[in-house]
Formats: structure tokens, sequence, C-alpha cells
């Protein structure tokens, strides 16, 4: 394996958000961004981590990605609310996007929020933890515009994006589940993080450019480009496409029909639906069986290679105690991409590597 700088979250942090400030953004658009990119390294998911950062400069060099946006309002319904992201910082329209949603169901007890053009929207788990932090009910569906990467069920080519799909549920009495999926077999960056530590992936996550299954990474970063495979064969293609439609069709964003490839942005679509809980009269009953289920489940006996049960959301929650004792490792390719991306916005890599190391 490649060797690995390792990290203290905090310095980290600060390094990374004098990179996306030299790039044109507020102060408070630099912290978001980089405490998010942290966020997503101290959960375990390096894929969404520090490593994108290269892939926002190249971004906003291009254009595709707007310094400084704010979500607008395009439609107003109440319980009903469509937004555009304007091509900004998925951090802070994300963020700004689910505060109004939450503040809507709160005030009608449910909210469907549209959200088009927010450029990306990172870990979407961030945004179900924003909403069930104030104990509601997160369920989204989100589509990706950029290079297409995903082949469809029965398909030999790539021709959608790995589309998350997303549950939060808040759980009285203790942490509450956070499903938070690609479709795809498994997250793109994490192939890119294997070809950058020139590892295999695991057989059954890729097509070749021929559409024949392989382990090797390189066909899901470089030319001749294969696809990855939707998870769950054709129950995750089904997700997958109804994320399409969801998140990029009825959001206003657009879905993915081009094949365009040449294009550095990443724009995401996201439909959200917010629910109370405490709203629907059912609330006692919920709380009461929800903590019936979740012991029940706990109860079984680990299986052969297994310590315990989890529910979706543990890994992450035990990742970021590890995590933030023991720091965080960036692959040396990563942190010399990360280098280079500070340069491209005036930011000598001494500097950053300074910053980083506090
Ligand atoms: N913004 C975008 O365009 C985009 C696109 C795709 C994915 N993503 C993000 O990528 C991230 C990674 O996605 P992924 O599909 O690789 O995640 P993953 O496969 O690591 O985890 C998926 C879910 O399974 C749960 N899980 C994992 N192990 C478990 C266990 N042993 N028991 C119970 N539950 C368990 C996790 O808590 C998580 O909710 C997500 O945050 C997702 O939102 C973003």
């Amino acid at each position: 394996m490649a060797e690995s700088h390792v990290f203290q979250a905090k310095a980290l942090e600060r390094a990374i958000s004098a990179i996306v400030a030299a790039g044109g953004s507020e102060p408070r658009e630099a912290q978001l961004v980089s405490s998010n990119l942290l966020m997503a390294n101290l959960s375990g998911h390096d894929s969404h981590g520090v490593g994108m950062i290269p892939r926002y400069i190249e971004s906003l060099k291009e254009g595709g990605l707007q310094p400084n946006r704010h979500p607008q309002v395009k439609f107003d319904g109440g319980a009903l609310l469509a937004l555009d992201g304007q091509a900004g910082y998925g951090q802070v329209i994300g963020l700004e996007a689910t505060d109004m949603a939450i503040a809507r169901a709160k005030q009608h007890g449910v909210c469907v929020m549209a959200l088009a053009n927010a450029h990306h929207l990172c870990r979407i788990g961030q945004w179900a933890e924003q909403a069930v932090a104030q104990g509601l009910v997160s369920i989204s569906f989100v589509n990706v515009i950029s290079r297409p990467i995903v082949a469809p069920f029965g398909g030999s080519d790539a021709r959608f994006g790995t589309n998350p799909c997303t549950i939060g549920i808040p759980l009285p009495g203790q942490p509450p589940m956070i499903l938070d999926m690609a479709t795809s077999a498994v997250a793109q960056g994490k192939i890119r993080v294997a070809y950058n530590k020139g590892e295999k992936v695991a057989p059954g996550l890729l097509i070749d450019d021929k559409g024949n299954p392989t382990v090797e990474p390189r066909y899901g970063v470089i030319e001749p480009f294969g696809a990855l495979t939707t998870m769950g064969l054709h129950k995750g293609y089904g997700l997958a496409v109804a994320c399409e439609l969801l998140g990029g069709a009825l959001s206003g964003g657009g879905t993915q029909h081009t094949g365009e490839r040449s294009k550095k942005r990443v724009l995401n679509g996201m439909l959200s639906i917010l629910i109370d809980p405490a709203r629907l009269g059912t609330a006692e009953f919920f709380g009461r069986e929800a903590g019936l289920f979740i012991d029940w489940l706990k109860q079984s006996p680990p299986a052969p290679g297994f310590d315990r049960v989890r529910i979706a959301g543990d890994p992450e929650r035990e990742t970021r105690v590890e995590r933030g004792r023991e720091g965080i490792a960036v692959d040396a390719t990563t942190w010399r991409d990360i280098l280079a991306a500070g340069e491209k916005v005036g930011l000598a890599a001494e500097q950053t590597e300074r910053a980083a190391r506090g």
C-alpha cells in the first residue's frame, strides 16, 4: 500500500479552509466546506473527504462551481418548497436548504423540499443528521450530474451517477438511524481511493470498457472508462432510477441523458421529505415500538466475523471516535493533489503543509 500522511482533524480543517478561501469564498463558506469534508473523513468516508478539494478547485476554475451562493426560492407553497442551488458549494446550499425545510416541517408537520443545481452536496447523511437533530424524519433522493459512471442493470456502459438515497430516523433515547448510501455497488470516490492507494477493488463492483467484470480500479478513474454496477442488482438499479427521476427531474435540476464527460463540476439535485413525528399523532407509540424493535435486532447473536449487530449510522459514529483520537490518514497521491489544488489558487505547497501540520 502507498504511503500516507496522518493529520489531526482541526489542523487539516484549517489548511483546507485556507484553500477554499483562496478560491474566493467568504470565511463562513470556507469553514463550512472544510468542516463538512473533515466530518466525512472522520466518519470513515474518505471518498467524500478532503480528497474532493482538487475536484472542487478544478470545477471552480472552469466556472462550474460558484462561490458565495445561497439557495434561491423558485416556488413557495408552504409545505412544498422548490429551491435552486445556483451551482453554489453544496456545503452551504445543503445546510441552508435543509434549515428552510426544517422550519417548514416544524410549521406544517411535513415538508417536501426540491433542491435543484447544488454543487456537490457531499455526504448526504450530513443533511439527514441536521434534520434528525431537530427530531425530524428525513428521506432524500439525490441524482448526480457529472460524467456518467454507473451502468444500468443489464447494460454494459455508464449511463448515470452514484445517486445516493438517505433515510434518517430519530430514535427516542438512543442514537438515530442514518442510512446513507450510494445506489452503486460502491461510492465512486472509493474506487478513486483504491486507485490512489494502488489497491484492487472487490469483485462485482466494476465492469471494464467492454462490459466484463473487473477488479482494476483504473476502469473507474482513467480512460478507457468502464462502469460501476448498481447495488443489489435490479433492486438497487430501480432505486437509482427513482433517485434520478425524483432528485433530477422532479427537483427541477435535470437528469443525465447526454453522456457529457468533459466538465469537472458535480451537480446534485435532491428531493427531500421531512416529517415531524411529533405531529402525526403516533409519537408515543413510535418511540416505544422503535425502541423495542432496535433492541430486538441488536439481540441477534453476532454471525461469524462480526462482533455485534449495528444499525445504519453506528459505523460512522464509531469511526468518528477512533479517528478523532488517532488522526486522519491521507494517502500520498491525494495529499499531493491537494497541495497542487492550493497552488492553483495561489497558496504555496509549503504554506498548506505548514497549516496542516498545525
Ligand atoms: N453527493 C453525491 O453526489 C454522492 C454520491 C454518492 C454517494 N455519496 C455519499 O457517499 C457516502 C458513502 O456512501 P456508501 O454507499 O459508500 O456508504 P457505505 O456503503 O459505507 O454505507 C452505507 C450505509 O450502510 C451503513 N452500514 C455500514 N456498515 C454497516 C453495518 N455493519 N451494519 C449496519 N449498517 C451499516 C452505514 O451506516 C451507511 O448508512 C455517503 O455519505 C453518500 O451520501 C454522495
